[in-house]
């Protein structure tokens, strides 16, 4: 059975679009759309803004002037859900004042059953939610709310497909996320996006580099392969292939651009792949690899499929003859049955490692996956206390790494004015840190190079050269 949208499918949408111009054309309307969640969120948003764009609407950032809302939701953690549910019970007030507004909910928190009917029950000014794999259907359901008002909660199919074709509204012109494939099949034990994103399913490699190739030639110079595992790319297809493939193919294409991978799991960590990206300074600047613990049990409690051996393996061939590779980790604090000795453990691999940074967070129960009933559920004090202490650890470990960049030249693409200084501007280096440097003039969206001269646990400050 094939994995994409079928082409009458796309073409209704399309018809949807179309009678949405009728209906709302000429009248000026806005839409406002809110992103919780990662980068496959804000991919996602863009393709929503896309949409919206066609339809008619223009995209404002005033939520207040909006006639159209959406809340694109994330589920990861319950910080989240709770975020997502305070913003769409602040749009009750526009709904008052105004009923002719729709609003709207999707992404992962609203692709879970209890939430859709929570949202359902509760939020009666809620006029549609849609799951993750719905999202080429946006215009069937703005269409639907618009011109008979009823409302529509539907959970994805249980095999969400992939839709090609629909056309993102990219928030920056040198900055781009590419989704090279969808879903997840690892069943991480504490982890909510198997059953929100569906199974892993891969574009077509000719799609992703017609995408690529497009991006480059319009000036894109940092580019986000996305993937809940990336390693797994073309696994599923047909004509099997794999990232090595697909990195040895961008390779090809001419131009001075960054390719990022977001993200590879230690399983499927091929050490084909590991030498692509060693073989280019494309994408030989960073590499980020979530480890999660640094304990063999709780590796195995949260179903990862390695082991510490296994992961440090990857980590010493990334590094082999290459030690300035930035590298980055997800780490959670406080999984059920974690002890100080395995806490330790984690304490242990990041002295070792000395990641550039890390991304920590502390053990939130996901309702349905395993590990939310697993016994030994760590106390919230303990958590925070390891989590202090973890956080503790690595901020030094960072300011260490980042005060010995001290004297050299980096090179940075610049993110553009900062926000306090109107001289001053704000770039990334390859590997994501944040450089300051001052500028009289506007280099936004352009690489330069810049001497570092002073140093902290999260930013880098130097003169341009
Ligand atoms: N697919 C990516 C992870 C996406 S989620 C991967 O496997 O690496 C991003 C990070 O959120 C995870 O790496 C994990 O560290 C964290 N995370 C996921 N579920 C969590 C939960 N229930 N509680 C706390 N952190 C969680
Ligand atoms: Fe979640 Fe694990 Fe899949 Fe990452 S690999 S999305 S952590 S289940
Ligand atoms: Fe959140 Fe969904 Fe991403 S749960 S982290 S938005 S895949």
């Amino acid at each position: 059975m094939s994995s994409f949208v079928c082409a009458e499918e796309m073409q209704k949408q399309n018809e949807y679009i179309a009678k949405i111009n009728l209906l709302i054309g000429g009248k000026s309307k806005r839409a406002f759309v809110y992103t919780l969640g990662c980068q496959q969120n804000e991919a996602d948003s863009e393709k929503l803004a896309g949409m919206l764009c066609k339809m008619g609407y223009t995209m404002t950032e005033n939520e207040k002037e909006a006639d159209i809302l959406l809340v694109n939701t994330c589920a990861i953690r319950e910080h989240a859900e709770k975020r997502a549910l305070s913003i769409i019970g602040r749009f009750k007030h526009y709904k008052v004042q105004n009923p002719d507004i729709i609003i709207g909910v999707c992404g992962c928190m609203s692709a879970q059953e209890h939430r859709m009917n929570h949202l359902k029950h509760s939020y009666h000014y809620v006029d549609f939610t849609f799951g993750t794999g719905d999202l080429h259907r946006l215009p069937e359901l703005v269409y639907n709310a618009l011109n008979n008002g009823k409302r529509s909660f539907n959970l994805d199919s249980e095999k969400p497909l992939i839709a090609e074709g629909i056309e993102p509204l990219r928030a920056s012109n040198f900055r781009a996320w590419v989704s090279i494939m969808y879903g997840c099949n690892n069943f991480c034990t504490y982890c909510i996006v198997p059953y929100v994103r569906g199974r892993e399913r891969s574009r077509k490699m000719e799609d992703i580099l017609a995408e690529v190739k497009d991006l480059v030639s319009r000036g894109y110079k940092d580019i986000t392969l996305l993937g809940q595992n990336v390693n797994s790319y073309g696994k599923d297809l047909e004509s099997k292939t794999s990232i090595a493939d697909l990195l040895s193919q961008i390779a090809k294409i001419e131009g001075d651009f960054w390719i990022h991978l977001m993200t590879s799991h230690p399983r499927d960590a091929s050490i084909e792949m590991i030498n692509e990206i060693k073989k280019s300074p494309r994408t030989n600047g960073h590499f980020h690899l979530p480890l999660q613990s640094g304990s063999d049990v709780i590796l195995k409690r949260m179903n990862r499929h390695y082991d510490l051996e296994k992961y440090l393996g990857i980590i010493k061939e990334l590094r082999k003859e290459n030690e300035n590779i930035t590298l980055t980790t997800d780490i959670i604090v406080g999984f059920p049955g974690e002890s100080d000795e395995d806490f330790e453990r984690t304490i242990e691999v990041i002295k070792k490692v000395k990641y550039d940074s890390v991304f920590s967070f502390i053990y939130s129960p996901r309702k349905g996956t395993p590990a939310a009933t697993m016994e030994n559920q760590i106390p919230s004090e303990i958590q925070h206390q390891r989590y202090e202490r973890f956080c503790q650890v690595q901020n030094d470990i960072s300011k260490e790494i980042n005060e010995a960049l001290i004297g050299k030249v980096v090179r940075v693409l610049v993110d553009g004015k900062s926000k306090n200084d109107d001289n001053m501007y704000t770039s990334r280096t390859q590997g994501n840190k944040i450089v300051h440097f001052e500028s009289k003039k506007d280099l936004t969206g352009t690489f330069t190079n810049v001497k570092i001269t002073r140093a902290d646990t999260f930013n880098l400050f130097g003169e341009i050269i």
